[in-house]
């Protein structure tokens, strides 16, 4: 019986926001993001020929069989039967875990999707009897996440990541991301994101819903040459340690999304009146303090708190007594820029 496939993929912080798609998963403009360190799902994937021509799949989440996780499996399998001929004759039994809370608002499909992403590279890896070179397999991995789940593409590699193609960056491509060519200025090390829980509840607008909004808005072509802009400018300055310039193009690129998604037609606030008292709460403590601290935001109303690592102490306790009041039960997550996905076996 061949030894199971065990990835652990995290989950990643868009800086420059993906909102808006085109074609099978094509991104409007191209994104950067940092990877996280413990937002992680660990995913078994056991495998054992069954015979026939067909593949079978079970799948369970935290230990439990998951009907909804598994037909949205299946069906990614059934879309890419052409890639993945690899897979005829298979029993495929998936196991997968999340190391964040379900209930903290956290997006799961970029870290489940990478991570599945990378399980279905090894086993086509070990199918076919030899692995191609590691750029090669994480760049199908990669393209493999994206057509999956979009931003879990950029899950596959550790620190900073650029998505969609972008003159700043030689080789990048929408089909899939590839990580920052460039190393990282030493501001950027162990950059911290705690992520201040707001609300834990489900997202009240799905990610396809989401990019659909953007089809026909009509600051659309704006906002996708604005991205274009920032991220010319962010790989220059995640370079340079211009600190000043990330947090203004960080903050931006949070509020444009949101901005987006309220004039929408139909239109969503995802911000809370708490997401906005820690904004207005953080920026008082920036000025006061010169602490480079910015935010970032997804598509919900959590907050992450990016700030170096050298700040973590004063930063850790201004969060304790000023913003866990703000969060739902006092919740926060601690995290930071991680090394990317490990292959614990296979
Ligand atoms: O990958 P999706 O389809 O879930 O979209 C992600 C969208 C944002 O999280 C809001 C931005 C991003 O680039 O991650």
């Amino acid at each position: 019986m061949p030894q199971p496939i065990v990835w652990q993929c995290p989950s990643n912080i868009a800086l420059v926001k993906y909102w808006g798609k085109h074609g099978v998963q094509l991104p409007q403009n191209p994104s950067v993001s940092f990877t996280l360190q413990q937002a992680c799902t660990q995913m078994e994937l056991r495998y054992t020929p069954n015979g026939g021509p067909a593949w079978t799949l079970n799948f369970w989440f935290e230990d439990q069989p998951n009907e909804k996780f598994r037909e949205k499996i299946a069906q990614f399998l059934r879309s890419q039967a052409p890639e993945m001929p690899f897979l005829a004759g298979l029993d495929l039994q998936i196991r997968s875990r999340n190391t964040f809370p379900h209930s903290a608002g956290i997006a799961s499909s970029a870290s489940s999707m990478g991570a599945l992403a990378l399980c279905l590279s090894t086993l086509a890896s070990q199918v076919a009897g030899h692995a191609p070179a590691p750029a090669e397999f994480y760049r199908q991995a990669s393209r493999w996440a994206r057509l999956a789940s979009g931003s879990a593409c950029r899950s596959v590699y550790g620190g900073a990541t650029v998505w969609g193609s972008t003159p700043a960056v030689p080789g990048s491509s929408d089909e899939f991301a590839v990580p920052l060519p460039t190393a990282l200025h030493p501001e950027f090390a162990d950059y911290h994101d705690t992520i201040l829980i707001v609300s834990g509840a489900e997202k009240s607008v799905s990610s396809r819903a989401g990019h659909a909004l953007m089809q026909g808005h009509p600051y659309a072509q704006v906002r996708y040459q604005q991205a274009r802009t920032h991220t010319t400018t962010l790989v220059e300055v995640l370079a340079n340690g211009d600190l000043a310039t990330f947090i203004e193009i960080v903050e931006n690129e949070a509020l444009t999304l949101h901005g987006l998604m309220m004039n929408s037609s139909p239109s969503f606030t995802l911000m809370q009146p708490n997401t906005l008292a820690i904004i207005a709460r953080l920026r008082a403590y920036r000025q006061a303090t010169g602490i480079p601290v910015c935010f970032t935001l997804d598509a919900g109303p959590n907050v992450h708190l990016l700030y170096p690592a050298a700040h973590e102490a004063p930063v850790m306790a201004w969060v304790r007594d000023q913003l866990a009041p703000l969060c739902e039960n006092g919740r926060y997550l601690p995290d930071q820029l991680g090394a990317g996905p490990i292959l614990t076996n296979g």
